[in-house]
């Protein structure tokens, strides 16, 4: 997934990149400039010193030592002051200094903390939108893994509004789901039991009152077989006439996945390019589906792709039947997908950040 947010100690990520949150002078701190000090080791700072600081916006890197990546890419981001002061250009600079100093060093996965949004104090909601804002834009025109790493479950900053809507809208649905299926399992369970019992020949005292489906020429059951308790819905299926060949019948089945996802690009006039980068799906996978008919991907691959294409909610249930799969409303990440459809909203970034804050998983390869 190219862009993808996490929840975890920066100092644990494995990549080529990680960013640090310095300070102007790069001889450590506190909050995750201190966290990646005592992580890296001490050759860090030494090696900090001989960089000279670091403008606020601005981007320097040096090695990684004991850290599980590269490099360090330290910058610094400007200190909260109410907005006025240029903080949102500053912090933009950030990411995106980061981002081409990583280019430059060659590296394929870079992994960021929330810049500014601890001791500097910017607000974590702002900082958040920079910080998906940056990193999307880079990734519109390059190929590589970029991590947001968010250290506290607030941090994902969706708006106390947005969270209160989804949270209602999870409420009723899975209130109306659970009231439907439990009006349909006692209609059916009372209808069900009403003919058994009209057709039960009287038992002998002491033996279960034994309900089972009868089906045409099915076998006696034994003596003593158990038989279900619960009566089974009289299921009349006609067996067709003439034989189909297992070879033929799976010749003859619906397009697959693959060729539906091509349709539908090819049907809103998009480029391959821009689908998968919309749907924050790496190339190479893409390629994979694109070459095998038969491909079979994951739910939250295709749901990233219904996202990408704008789909209608029975257009992604379309899709989703494809690859096998449905939507549920007893299911949190199935609601949170359906909330954000059912209102026109495609924005996969601001999902993502949903899904994140309600801890499901994100969509995406
Ligand atoms: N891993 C990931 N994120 C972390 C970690 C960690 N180990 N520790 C803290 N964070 C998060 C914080 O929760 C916050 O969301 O990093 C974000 C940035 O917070 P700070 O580290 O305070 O950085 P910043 O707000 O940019 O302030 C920089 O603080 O530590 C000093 O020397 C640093 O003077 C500089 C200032």
């Amino acid at each position: 997934m190219p862009f993808n947010i996490i929840r975890d100690d920066i100092t644990r990520v494995k990549c080529d990149a990680i960013v640090n949150a310095a300070n102007s002078s790069l001889l450590g701190g506190g909050g995750v400039d201190g966290a990646i000090h005592r992580a890296a080791g001490s050759e860090l700072l030494a090696e900090c010193r001989t960089l000279g600081g670091c403008d606020t916006g601005d981007a320097k890197a040096t090695k990684g030592y004991k850290l599980p990546c590269r490099y360090v890419i330290h910058t610094v981001g400007p200190i909260w002051q109410g907005g006025g002061c240029g903080e949102r250009e500053l912090l933009t600079s950030c990411y995106r200094r980061s981002l081409e100093l990583a280019l430059s060093l060659g590296c394929e996965s870079v992994a960021f903390p929330l810049i500014s949004a601890g001791v500097y104090g910017y607000p974590k909601e702002e900082a958040v939108s920079v910080a998906v804002e940056t990193i999307r834009e880079f990734l519109n025109g390059q190929d590589m893994d970029v991590t947001l790493v968010l250290f506290d479950r607030s941090a994902a900053a969706i708006s106390r509004s947005l969270y209160d809507s989804i949270t209602e809208y999870i409420d009723d649905a899975y209130a109306d789901s659970h009231d439907d299926s439990a009006a349909r399992m006692m209609s059916a369970n009372s209808m069900a039991m009403g003919a058994a019992l009209s057709e039960a020949k009287p038992q002998k005292p002491g033996r279960m009152m034994g309900l089972f489906r009868k089906e045409k020429g099915s076998k006696k059951r034994e003596k003593n077989e158990a038989v279900p308790m619960m009566p089974q819905p009289e299921v009349l299926e006609e067996v067709c006439e003439e034989e189909v060949s297992l070879e033929n019948y799976l010749a003859s089945r619906d397009e697959s996945f693959s060729e539906a996802l091509l349709r539908m690009i090819d049907e809103r006039g998009l480029t391959d390019a821009e689908t998968y980068r919309k749907a924050n799906i790496d190339r190479k996978l893409f390629s994979k589906i694109r070459s095998d008919r038969g491909y079979r991907p994951k739910k939250q691959t295709v749901l990233a792709f219904a996202i990408a294409l704008e789909l209608t909610l029975p257009e992604t249930l379309s899709l989703l039947s494809k690859a096998g799969y449905t939507l549920s409303d007893s299911l949190k990440f199935d609601l949170i997908i359906k909330y954000f459809i059912s209102r026109g909203s495609y924005d996969i970034f601001e999902i993502n950040r949903a899904l994140f804050a309600f801890d499901q998983t994100l969509i995406g390869c």
